[in-house]
């Protein structure tokens, strides 16, 4: 139970302060009846309405970051019964869902959260935010092909922005690929292109978000300075 000024400031409507005047203008009711009694207490059971229009408490808005391992997809849930990622979300109450997307076979970091507004902004184009990726692939590339891969590559009629190639490790042959767009299985497709394979592919990193040492099938929830970084990039 809770004081009614404190459950209409916390559904969003005003401040605590603003709610009390409301209250004491008659504005506000309780399953029905107008209440303008200031220490009244409500529950979870009680149907409050400001101005006649029902009123429900803000969802927490929470943050997470996943290591999604390979052979699962990255919607809430799978018409053909394959395992999703939210399968790897315990014990969160609010109900989040997937960032983007990370093709089945992809491994690596993914954002959830509840926060359309944040979520809408990161998967925006113009954002233009760093996304990196760590690829085995069948072979070294040339470093005509690198030139090509990171000049941009049509795919599907349309050129991809500039991107970065380096290379990790030349056995086995592993590149750091970053990119900024999130077209459907964009990296793959680009090394497709210069006659390569991504043999496997996980994402390290987006923007400032770092998947670390996080391992395959756990998440954790972002820091502060993340959830910052997320709101105002
Ligand atoms: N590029 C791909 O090809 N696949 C992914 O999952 C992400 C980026």
């Amino acid at each position: 139970m809770e004081r009614l000024q404190k459950y209409i400031a916390a559904c969003g409507v005003c401040s605590r302060r603003k709610a009390e005047e409301y209250i004491a203008q008659g504005k506000v009711s309780v399953n029905g009846e107008i209440i303008t009694e200031m220490g009244f207490k409500v529950g979870e059971d009680d149907v409050v309405r400001y101005m006649g229009k029902v009123i429900l408490p803000e969802e927490k808005k929470v943050y997470l970051v996943i290591n999604k391992p390979k052979g699962c997809v990255t919607s809430v849930s799978d018409d053909r019964g394959r395992k999703t990622v939210m399968d790897y979300i315990k014990g969160i109450d609010e109900r989040v869902y997937p960032v983007g997307r990370l093709d089945y076979n992809t491994s690596g970091l993914l954002i959830l959260t509840n926060d359309g507004e944040t979520a809408n902004r990161l998967t925006h184009p113009k954002h233009n935010i760093n996304k990196v990726y760590v690829a085995l692939v069948q072979r070294i590339p040339e470093p005509a092909e690198v030139f090509f891969f990171e000049n941009g590559i049509f795919l599907d009629g349309r050129k991809t922005a500039p991107a970065k190639l380096e290379v990790i490790s030349e056995e086995p042959p592993s590149l750091k690929i970053t990119i900024h767009e999130g077209r459907n299985r964009q990296v793959r497709r680009m090394l497709e292109e210069i006659d390569n394979k991504a043999v496997s592919l996980k994402r390290i990193s987006i923007g400032e978000i770092e998947l670390g040492r996080l391992k395959k099938g756990k998440f954790r929830e972002m820091t502060e300075s993340e959830i910052d970084y997320i709101k105002n990039c």
